[in-house]
């Protein structure tokens, strides 16, 4: 009997239900909140959020709504998605690192972007990147072949996405730049990322301190993103041969209704882009898949075996099925992305209550993924309802890569990097953890642990 028959994935095992953060006091007053927001997101969100179907308050001014509701959720997010924009705040954040690439942009620009970026992260198009992943993953199982003693997986892992996203931009691996790179990366997270209450108060227009000192480190991360792409335009192309990564495909893409190319500043924010999206929000998947797998080692010895079954030389992803639910039911837990956060730029109704112009509202994956009515056991750790025959989850419950129009480009990518890896890795190691405290997610952009535990590793 499959287990879509037998129905009862929760009654096969007692499941592992890994540590989260304390739910919020409800009625908390804004700068309580504010203050809490600047150390994690997802600690400002009380029990009602996990519960109802839409959350209203009030912060700084405006309306805000968190949307726990499918319906309303494909209204904001598909039915009626011109009338959302990335919120003030949201931009302030991004853009000095991102520019007016395509999860910037708005309106005309994004189309244009979009469809011009659209051929480069087809199914087809990824499959030709695979083996510069493959390259990179086999580079990390040698290094770590020879780590003994306490490994910090997490650094590991940002470096290989890092050099995944590099070998597949550029063909050329992160040995020089990676750790520049990294170090953009960590000094904006420490501080430049953190919204304060300027930030979220003053309109766009209005610079705020920490804008003052965003423009700076926007100068010298451009300069740094040029010195990259110079870099990759002097090893040049060969005439007529297919592109080879990412950088080629979008130098050759054209807008399919102009024919434009894309200027030498829109690739430069391009690339940023695609290198900041794509390699920390997969790290951080493939960070929890390995802490959730470390907690639950029946789990990792099913991954194990299958990725034992699936390499016969080449990795064969279609085979990996019980590994790519694992990744699904990380997603689930850990939404690298934690929050979808929209601006209405007009009047709407939702769930019952108005809208207007500016009010926030907020779609957030990890309530959603943990919520009360929308899943059975929420907070337990079961692949299994991701397996080919369980019931499948509400098309608007679940949304680790968002969903409609702004779809995440790279989710394909990210599915089969992840896919991918973690095969490789438990394939090769059996991996434990050093220390029994509980590792706990912060959301500032993305869901990050609050500290990196130490693992210990052994060859399998
Ligand atoms: C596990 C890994 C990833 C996760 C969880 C993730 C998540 C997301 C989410 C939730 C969105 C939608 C945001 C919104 O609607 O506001 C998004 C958009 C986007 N993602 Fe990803 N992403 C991942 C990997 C990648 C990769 C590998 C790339 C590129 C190589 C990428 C590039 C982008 C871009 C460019 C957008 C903006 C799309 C648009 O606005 O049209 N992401 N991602």
């Amino acid at each position: 009997m499959s287990i879509a028959e037998s129905n009862d994935i929760f009654a096969l095992r007692a499941p592992l239900v890994p540590p989260s953060p304390p739910r919020a006091a409800e009625g908390m007053g804004p700068f309580g909140r504010m203050a809490l927001m600047r150390r994690s997101v997802i600690g400002t969100w009380g029990q009602r959020a996990y519960e109802e179907d839409i959350v209203k308050g009030r912060f700084f001014g405006h309306a805000s709504f968190i949307l726990n509701a499918p319906d309303d959720i494909r209204h904001v997010l598909v039915d009626n998605y011109e009338n959302y924009t990335r919120t003030a705040a949201g931009i302030r954040v991004l853009r000095p690192m991102l520019g007016e690439g395509l999860l910037l942009a708005e309106g005309r620009s994004w189309k244009h972007q979009r469809r011009t970026l659209a051929p480069a992260f087809t199914p087809r198009a990824v499959t030709t990147l695979v083996p510069h992943m493959m390259s990179a993953i086999e580079e990390t199982l040698a290094e770590l072949g020879h780590a003994t003693g306490a490994v910090d997986l997490r650094e590991v892992l940002q470096r290989m996405t890092l050099e995944i996203a590099g070998r597949t931009m550029f063909s050329y691996g992160m040995a020089r730049h990676g750790r520049a790179l990294r170090g953009f990366v960590i000094e904006y997270g420490q501080n430049l990322a953190r919204p304060h209450v300027l930030d979220l108060l003053l309109p766009l227009g209005w610079p705020t301190p920490q804008d003052i000192a965003r423009h700076f480190f926007r100068k010298r991360w451009t300069r740094f993103v040029a010195m990259l792409i110079a870099e990759r335009r002097a090893a040049g192309k060969l005439d007529g041969a297919p592109p080879r990564d990412l950088f080629d495909l979008m130098v050759a893409a054209r807008d399919p209704e102009t024919g434009d190319a894309f200027s030498d500043a829109q690739l430069g924010d391009q690339v940023a882009t695609m290198i900041l999206a794509g390699h920390e929000t997969t790290a951080t998947a493939l960070f929890w898949g390995l802490y959730l797998l470390a907690l639950d080692p029946d789990t990792q010895a099913r991954v194990a075996a299958e990725a034992k079954a699936a390499d016969t030389g080449t990795l064969d992803i279609d085979r990996l099925k019980f590994t790519r639910a694992v990744i699904d039911e990380t997603m689930r837990l850990y939404p690298p992305a934690f929050l979808i956060a929209r601006a209405a730029a007009g009047p709407d109704r939702l769930g019952g209550e108005n809208v207007v112009k500016n009010d926030v509202v907020l779609i957030a994956p990890w309530l959603l993924h943990r919520h009360e009515k929308l899943w059975e056991q929420p907070n337990a750790f079961l692949p299994e309802r991701f397996l080919p025959g369980a019931p499948p989850p509400d098309r608007y419950a679940y949304l680790p890569f968002g969903v409609g129009a702004r779809v995440c480009i790279g989710a394909h990518f990210a599915l089969v990097e992840a896919t991918l890896a973690l095969a490789k890795l438990i394939g090769a190691f059996r991996v434990e953890l050093m220390e029994t405290s509980p590792v706990l997610p912060v959301g500032i952009v993305t869901t990050q642990p609050d500290h990196s535990p130490m693992f210990r590793i052994a060859q399998r």
